[in-house]
């Protein structure tokens, strides 16, 4: 099998490189970024290409392409993929509304991908944890509506993002100063604030659309009502979502216990049982990095009728909300050789 990774060198470029040595060693591997460059990872040196090689006559033809770069250059490098005969998940956002090209979560809707399909789009961050922990509720009780506050990570932003915030948090918590004042209001260390790119006419940012309209898509519930709030806090790895939701039917909480709980009815779901959330974190994450995790399960008080309920999830965004998930849906072509790695047809 040939492989290979454009963006090799990013945050979720380099958890690819670790996830296809896992689930197909032995795999001939091809690396991309923006030039020419020899990326070390995991004690390993890695040959890495400039992309433009792709756009040349003697390009490598290939089976399988995972796409971690920005929407961009996943608009230029996609088709040349595809035309060079690689099936294709790509982690932009550029194709992820497209309604020609299936959106798609592990353990939700993998059976969207056909031996006819070639180009899979890979959900944002959130949505995918969102997804995992809503669509078996839907499945079994039906899903009216939701709402769903985010606290995310900085890494969600990138590398270059990352290595800011981690040098400005070193120095900034060097000082001995409890207010936190030594820090810079408009940065992420230390801080919370808005996700705020793109807000359009509706006051919603980017980020809280793509959670809304990518839901919506995946769940096969086009008039889905969700209304999303996001924030980026100082954490550096690790998504961490508050959502409220109204299921069509009411439900006892050992049911959807019962539901979340089930890796047949909900694989890839880590259900922590009881309302406390011990143990459900955002740095835990880290620790179970190919689950969502889910939890903290409660009756919503201001709905008599049963309805409704309070969930907390949290994913590594590197890896569930992108390289783990892009892994699954190519499993569906490519079975892979680590079961943790292979999604069900659901
Ligand atoms: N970070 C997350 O949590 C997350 C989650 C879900 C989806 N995503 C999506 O995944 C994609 C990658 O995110 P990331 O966080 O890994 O970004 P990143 O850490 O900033 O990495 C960006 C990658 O793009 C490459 N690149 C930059 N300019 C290029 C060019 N002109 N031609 C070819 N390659 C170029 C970089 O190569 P050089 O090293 O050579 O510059 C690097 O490999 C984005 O679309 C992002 O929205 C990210």
């Amino acid at each position: 099998m040939r492989i290979c990774i454009l963006g090799a060198t990013g945050l979720v470029g380099r958890e690819s490189l670790d996830l296809v040595q896992r689930a197909w060693p032995g795999a001939e591997l091809q690396l991309f970024a923006s030039r020419d460059q020899t990326l070390e990872h995991a004690g390993k040196s890695h040959k890495v290409r400039g992309a433009p090689t792709l756009e040349g006559a003697d390009a490598p033809r290939g089976d399988l392409a995972l796409v971690a770069l920005d929407d961009d250059h996943s608009k230029r490098y996609v088709p040349r993929l595809l035309a060079l005969g690689y099936r294709v998940v790509d982690k932009s956002n550029t194709y992820r509304l497209d309604p020609k090209v299936p959106l798609v979560v592990g353990g939700v809707n993998c059976g969207e991908v056909t031996e006819s399909v070639h180009l899979v789009a890979n959900p944002n961050c959130t949505t995918i944890p969102f997804a995992m922990a809503t669509g078996p509720l839907k499945r079994r009780f039906g899903l009216r509506s939701a709402t769903v506050s985010t606290y995310q990570a900085v890494s969600g932003a990138g590398i270059g993002a990352l290595d800011e915030f981690l040098a400005e948090s070193k120095a900034g918590y060097a000082e001995a100063n409890r207010l936190g004042s030594a820090f810079n209001v408009t940065r992420y260390a230390a801080n919370a604030v808005p996700h705020n790119g793109a807000t359009d006419e509706s006051g919603f940012s980017a980020e809280e659309r793509k959670l809304v309209q990518e839901s919506r898509k995946i769940l096969g519930l086009a008039e889905f009502p969700v209304s999303a709030q996001c924030c980026r806090v100082a954490v550096a790895v690790g998504h961490y979502m508050n959502s409220w939701v109204t299921l069509q039917e009411a439900a006892d909480l050992a049911d959807i216990e019962a539901t979340l709980g089930d890796q047949a009815q909900s694989p890839f779901v880590r259900f922590y049982p009881g309302s406390s959330g011990d143990g459900l974190s955002a740095l835990s994450c880290v620790h179970e990095r190919d689950r969502a995790l889910v939890g903290r399960l409660r009756r919503d008080a201001r709905d008599a009728s049963g309805k409704s309920v309070c969930l907390t999830m949290a994913a590594d965004n590197l890896r569930l909300g992108a390289a783990t998930n892009a892994i699954r849906i190519a499993s569906r072509w490519f079975p892979g050789k680590d079961s943790e790695l292979n999604a069900p047809g659901l």
